[in-house]
């Protein structure tokens, strides 16, 4: 008997974010995976103990193992996690030169292979290393998006459903702008049963919530103190591809290139976008409270100053 055929996603960088994601791909049957890493074998080898899971978990996608780029070639999205990860103590900025390199190379060989793909970054420092990989892919920014959103508006949903017991299902988290230290989780955007946590909550319970969902990756790698979150990233990397693969649109928290939205321009930034197999099809500006306003525009500055560091950028915000 024939298999169902599926799309196809090539993730780049076999390591905990890159080989979870897989495993969720596989596990939601959403597209055949492509899993590269310049390491020899390990690529093969988490790829064949995900296939030898399939006839236990019954998912129909397959998923290749491989250092060779020709194997991703056709591929429908393409997920970038090759990169160094935080250590204790250290910032998603420092990572910045180590994987500036790795992504310039990355995105070469992944557009001359599948020149038709979606790019989705999740290497960090995110705002930058997004910018880099549509700067360096030659692609029209539509088609280069990032995932931080997602990720840091979950961390925002779980700080509230930890402090007031509420059902997680009935919280509606929003975090925006950079992901880093000064992202903005938007606390009169954030709702439990569609009441903003700011009617629901004192100020100062609000405050330790929004301090907790900004430091919420620095709290795992902390206790990790061998690397960072994959489990929350590679769940919110698999929504996004979930996305992409659909020609319906979905408007998820990514990391997008504005283009004069919120008053900035020529920054990527995590604010909600309808995204599909189109890619970023559109962003419908949320009406941001004066601080909000500010803060987003602190990321894009902070950003901004990093690409510019790095010669990037052909325009000033
Ligand atoms: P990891 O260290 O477990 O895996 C990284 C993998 O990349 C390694 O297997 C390494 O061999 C591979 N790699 C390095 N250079 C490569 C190259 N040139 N080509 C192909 N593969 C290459 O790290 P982890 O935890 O998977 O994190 C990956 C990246 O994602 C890091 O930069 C991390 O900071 C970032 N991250 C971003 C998040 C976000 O919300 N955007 C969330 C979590 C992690
Ligand atoms: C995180 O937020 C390190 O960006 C990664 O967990």
């Amino acid at each position: 008997m024939s298999e169902r055929t599926y799309p196809k996603v090539t993730i780049v960088g076999a390591g905990n974010v890159g080989a979870t994601t897989a495993l969720f791909t596989l596990m939601h049957n959403l597209a055949d995976v492509v899993l590269i890493d310049v390491a020899e074998g390990l690529p093969q080898g988490k790829a064949l103990d995900m296939m030898h899971a399939r006839s236990v978990e019954h998912f129909g996608p397959t998923v290749c193992g491989t250092n060779d780029y020709a194997d991703t070639a056709g591929s429908d999205v393409v997920v970038i996690t090759a990169g160094v990860a935080r250590k204790p103590g250290m910032t998603r900025e420092e990572l910045v030169a180590i994987n500036t390199d790795i992504v310039r190379s990355v995105v070469d060989k992944v557009v001359a292979a599948s020149p038709e793909a979606l790019i989705l970054c999740v290497t960090n420092p995110l705002d930058v290393m997004t910018y880099l990989a549509y700067k360096q892919s030659g692609l029209d920014h539509r088609r280069v998006l990032g995932m931080g959103g997602v990720l840091d508006s979950a961390r925002f949903a779980f700080a509230v459903a930890e402090a007031t017991d509420a059902d997680i299902c009935d919280i509606d988290a929003c975090a925006i702008g950079a992901h880093g230290d000064a992202m903005t989780p938007m606390s009169a955007h954030t709702t439990i049963c569609g009441k903003p946590i700011t009617e629901l909550l004192t100020p100062d319970e609000v405050d330790a919530l929004v301090e907790r969902t900004v430091f919420g990756g620095a709290e795992v790698v902390g206790l990790l103190k061998t690397g960072s979150a994959f489990v929350a990233p590679a769940a919110s990397v698999t929504q996004m591809v979930r996305a992409l693969l659909s020609d319906e649109e979905t408007t998820l928290f990514s990391c997008v290139y504005l283009n004069g939205e919120y008053g900035i321009s020529d920054i990527y930034l995590s604010v909600p976008a309808r995204i599909s197999n189109a890619g970023v099809v559109g962003i419908d500006e949320l009406a941001l409270c004066e601080v909000d306003l500010l803060r987003l525009r602190e990321s894009a500055a902070i950003t901004a100053a990093s690409l510019d560091e790095l010669s990037l950028r052909t325009s000033a915000s």
